[in-house]
């Protein structure tokens, strides 16, 4: 009995550690590990830890001091709401982390006792997340402060989606806009496209508002005669629907920087 026992808190451990794991790889970064990670050409990790190339030693040392692509992620990751909540220390979040990856992929008949359903209903349950506005660059999300530089006459697709989590169907203000040195403060009207609107932001208006639901990917802009220079994306809801920019505003920015062709 004492033994069932033992063995049925530590499955039951297990399972809260790998979940709180797997709520830090889906949150570090704003987009997850998989922003980057899910894309053939990097790094598989749950491979390469299932197959022994990867041993938790130098998984905590890419951690802290990042490598190569890699970003420094030990303030991402303990930023998260599952770090915060868990009380964990960096190094336990990592093995959390660690054993997400670990368990991803493992035969689930042969033996172990939490599959991935279970972890996905515990954090249905558990979290009270804030909504996730996501701007997409030629599809692809970027991290905080990368610059995504387009050679001048390439294509340029700009898209926007909305997972509402926790505060879908709340009212909210949805704002979209664009800052370039040239033509200043731009917002998007869902009849009219991109409006200019002068230096300051004292013209901006919602693009929408309403209740918050789940938008899937929309593309607000494709173009391959962008001029030269940088630009700044917004895309934000915030949940007092009076037509005023105001706290709490969720929101995603990106730069893209159009660059002479061949630089
Ligand atoms: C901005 C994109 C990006 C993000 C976000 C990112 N990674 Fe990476 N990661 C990379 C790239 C690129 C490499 C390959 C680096 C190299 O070897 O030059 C890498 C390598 C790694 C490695 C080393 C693999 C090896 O073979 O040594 C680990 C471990 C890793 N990432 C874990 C993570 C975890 C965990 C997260 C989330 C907390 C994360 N990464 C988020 C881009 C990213």
């Amino acid at each position: 009995m004492l033994l069932n026992g033992n063995v049925f808190a530590k499955e039951v451990l297990l399972s809260e550690h790998i979940e709180i794991g797997k709520s830090l790889y889906d949150r570090s970064f704003g987009r997850g590990c998989g922003a980057c990670h899910e894309i053939t050409s990097n790094p598989q990790l749950d491979e390469l830890i299932q197959d022994g190339s990867l041993n938790k030693t130098d998984f905590f040392e890419t951690m802290v001091n990042g490598k190569g692509g890699m970003p420094r992620s030990e303030a991402s990751i303990m930023a998260t709401p599952a770090a915060k909540e868990s009380g964990y220390s960096p190094e336990q979040a990592f093995d959390a982390v660690y054993s997400y990856l670990e368990f991803l992929g493992k035969d689930v008949d042969s033996g172990a006792t939490v599959t991935i359903e279970d972890i996905k209903d515990v954090e249905d349950v558990t979290s009270e997340l804030d909504p996730m506005p996501l701007i997409r660059v030629n599809n692809l999300a970027l991290i905080p402060d990368e610059v995504f530089l387009l050679n001048s006459g390439q294509e340029l697709s700009i898209s926007i989606e909305l997972n509402p989590e926790s505060k879908i169907d709340e009212n909210a203000d949805w704002w979209v806009s664009a800052y370039n040195d040239t033509f200043g403060w731009l917002y998007f009207d869902l009849t009219r496209g991109w409006v200019q609107i002068g230096n300051s932001l004292n013209n901006l208006l919602p693009s929408h508002q309403g209740k918050l639901f789940d938008l899937e990917t929309t593309v607000l802009l494709n173009t391959k005669r962008l001029p030269l220079g940088a630009y700044q994306f917004y895309f934000g809801v915030d949940t007092s629907m009076n037509g005023i920019l105001d706290d709490p505003l969720y929101f995603d920015n990106v730069t893209v920087d159009v660059v002479p062709t061949g630089r």
